[in-house]
């Protein structure tokens, strides 16, 4: 009798015990774990760039809307495509807002870019889009007449002069400009006041970095062809992708899941042979 009495014992001390156990560490596993994580997916005003912007006062006083300079001249719509991808159009803006800064912008019309090898834009990555265009800023404000008086090597956004040279020559009012790989010339001036001026090119400005980088990939000429080949006048429907891109890879940060499945999935584990043993 006392046997018998004696071994559903064990039995229910398991159901008491496990029970707690599965319990609380379900409860306990994520409140252990993913702190590190939850941050990161938390704070949205820091974030993503782009939303910050969006709940900005939209006052027609404000600064200077490069964007909206180039959509009145008509023909910068891959150059505005970048600029948004790339979200220098609201650094330029912010940058504007500060009376004290300037900046010089070379303008590559949109035959510009349809001039460049086929596909060689898409083969850039968002960083050499980011650089390439960065390229064709200069931090401070060049009338055509302050041309003639820039000494070379002329710095701009992209960074060091080394791998990023930029002369510019002038005789009388023509502008040249060389990159080592590009020549060109100033064919318009788009806008000018005494903050902002922007110039176009009827080249896009290449960066010699481009071509001369010892790694593998950074100017793949003929590898990617056909995507582009339409580009200049269907190029509307490809900010999406950029756009997509530029938030999968924010969005890759918040698919560590898996992991904590697998923790939990293990101390389930470990708890159950536990109570067993
Ligand atoms: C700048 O102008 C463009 C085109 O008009 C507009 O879409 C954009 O919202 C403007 N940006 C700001 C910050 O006002
Ligand atoms: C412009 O700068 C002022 C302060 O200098 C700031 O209050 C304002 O929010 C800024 N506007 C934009 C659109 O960045
Ligand atoms: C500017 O470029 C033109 C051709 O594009 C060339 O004939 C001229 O010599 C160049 N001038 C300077 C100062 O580099
Ligand atoms: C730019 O000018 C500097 C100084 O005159 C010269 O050494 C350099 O070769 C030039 N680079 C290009 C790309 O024209
Ligand atoms: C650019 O012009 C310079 C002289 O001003 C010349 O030496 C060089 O070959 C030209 N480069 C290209 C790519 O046309």
């Amino acid at each position: 009798m006392s046997k018998q009495l004696l071994s559903p014992l064990p039995l229910l001390l398991i159901f008491l015990c496990c029970p707690t156990v599965f319990a609380q560490s379900p409860a306990q596993a994520p409140v252990a774990q993913p702190p590190p994580q939850a941050p990161i997916a938390q704070p949205p005003g820091q974030a993503p760039l782009a939303q910050t912007l969006v709940p900005a006062p939209v006052k027609p006083s404000g600064p200077t809307n490069i964007t909206a300079i180039l959509e009145k001249a008509g023909h910068f719509v891959t150059l505005i495509r970048l600029l948004k991808s790339t979200q220098l159009d609201t650094e330029i803006y912010k940058k504007l807002n500060n009376s004290k800064q300037s900046l010089t912008v070379f303008a590559p019309t949109d035959n510009a870019f349809g001039n460049l090898k086929t596909g060689a834009l898409n083969s850039y990555n968002d960083q050499q889009k980011f650089q390439l265009v960065k390229f064709h800023f200069i931090s401070s404000f060049l009338s055509v007449p302050a041309f003639q008086t820039v000494s070379n090597p002329v710095s701009t956004e992209a960074g060091s002069n080394a791998l990023y040279p930029l002369n510019i020559t002038t005789v009388g009012s023509q502008v040249n400009i060389s990159t080592g790989i590009v020549n060109t010339t100033i064919s318009a001036t788009i806008y000018s006041d005494n903050q902002l001026a922007v110039y176009q090119v009827d080249q896009v400005l290449l960066p010699l970095s481009f071509f001369v980088t010892p790694s593998p990939s950074p100017a793949p000429a003929p590898s990617k062809p056909e995507k582009e080949a339409a580009a200049p006048s269907g190029s509307e429907s490809v900010p999406t992708t950029d756009d997509a891109a530029v938030k999968a890879s924010g969005a890759m940060r918040m698919i560590h899941h898996p992991l904590n499945a697998m923790s939990i999935t293990g101390f389930l584990f470990a708890a159950l042979s536990m109570c067993l043993s």
